[in-house]
């Protein structure tokens, strides 16, 4: 890795109170979720993906979208976007004064069609009209492409067919592409390829981020190779929580504090606290009744000075 490149500055987007809490099948009252989110924006983290403005009846646990968001304190600089399905989670989410947005779709049309009930081509339709309001707004856009790597109803996902997914949402006014290991199946092989044919389609690494869940152990491993081909943003969810409804056996995302660990001791700079995120990942497992399973949350940070383990979750 190049020098100048190591001097660069990691992005840490936080999709702990969205990605992490919206397979939850206990109902996490708004006031927890509102100081979770608080907790993470002392720990520094300056994007948090707060929640989703989609059907309740998909997505119960974030029924509460429009009273989490209006009750979020404002300008003190962090980005809270919120997912966006269709015209009437605009409308919502424009009432209770959101500024950025996520819409979502994925690289194959097995999962799009269980997830929101739509083809990839149909969910690109359905986005138009609501990244075009969002821009003539002035929000920051961001989208998803799920399954990048593999799809739980059609298997393998060739890079291209991500990369393609990507290009027609930057035509639609995305600000930054998100490609996401929904199932955790990806590997450093596919980041470096996926990275590689997307930089060749005209996608510039500053628009480029990867949201990798843990499932199989490789969601570190894939953030080293994504670094090492020149992307900086990854998304992470403080404790380690989450997983689709619409994904059978897609566990946890990538745990912050695990991500903050390893970016700390390969001396990247992302502005985040460890000890913040572990704060976070504590309260969020005791709401939700168990103990914080990330690595890092278990074992506590290392002290290289002394030796010894610090905080855990
Ligand atoms: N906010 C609130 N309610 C909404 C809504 C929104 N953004 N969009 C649709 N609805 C309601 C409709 O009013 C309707 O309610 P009703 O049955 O009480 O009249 C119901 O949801 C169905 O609406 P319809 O337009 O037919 O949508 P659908 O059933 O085809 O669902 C989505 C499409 C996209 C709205 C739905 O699949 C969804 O919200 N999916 C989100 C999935 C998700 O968040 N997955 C995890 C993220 S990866
Ligand atoms: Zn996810």
């Amino acid at each position: 890795m190049a020098v100048d490149q190591m001097a660069d500055r990691v992005r840490i987007y936080e999709v702990g109170p969205r990605d992490g809490l919206q397979n939850e099948a206990s109902i996490v009252p708004t006031l927890v979720k509102r100081r979770f989110i608080e907790l993470l924006a002392e720990a520094g983290l300056a994007e948090i993906e707060a929640t989703s403005f989609v059907s309740p009846r998909a997505i119960p646990q974030l029924a509460d979208a429009d009273e989490l968001l209006s009750s979020l304190p404002r300008g003190g600089g962090i980005r809270y976007p919120v997912l966006v399905p269709n015209e009437r989670g605009m409308d919502r989410a424009e009432a209770a004064g959101a500024d950025a947005l996520a819409v979502f779709t994925a690289a194959t049309d097995a999962f799009t069609e269980r997830n929101i009930g739509m083809t990839i081509d149909a969910s690109l339709e359905a986005f138009r009209p609501v990244l075009r309001r969002a821009e003539a707004l002035g929000w920051w856009r961001r989208a998803y492409v799920s399954t990048a790597f593999g799809c739980p109803y059609s298997g393998r996902v060739e890079a291209a067919a991500a990369v393609d997914v990507a290009l027609r949402l930057l035509d639609l006014g995305a600000d930054e592409i998100c490609f996401g290991d929904t199932i955790g199946v990806g590997v450093p092989t596919q980041v470096a390829a996926l990275t590689g044919r997307a930089v060749t389609a005209g996608i510039p690494l500053d628009r480029i981020a990867f949201h990798f869940h843990d499932t199989r152990g490789t969601a570190l491993a894939n953030v080293a190779a994504g670094l090492d081909a020149g992307v900086r943003t990854f998304d992470s969810s403080a404790g380690g929580t989450g997983g689709c409804p619409y994904a059978p056996g897609a566990a946890g995302n990538l745990a912050t504090e695990d991500l903050v660990y390893f970016l700390d001791a390969s001396g990247w700079e992302h502005g985040v606290s460890l000890a913040g995120v572990l704060e976070a990942a504590r309260f969020v497992a005791t709401a939700l009744g168990r103990p914080v399973a990330s690595k890092v949350g278990q074992a506590g940070g290392w002290d290289p000075r002394t030796g010894a383990a610090t905080a855990r979750g």
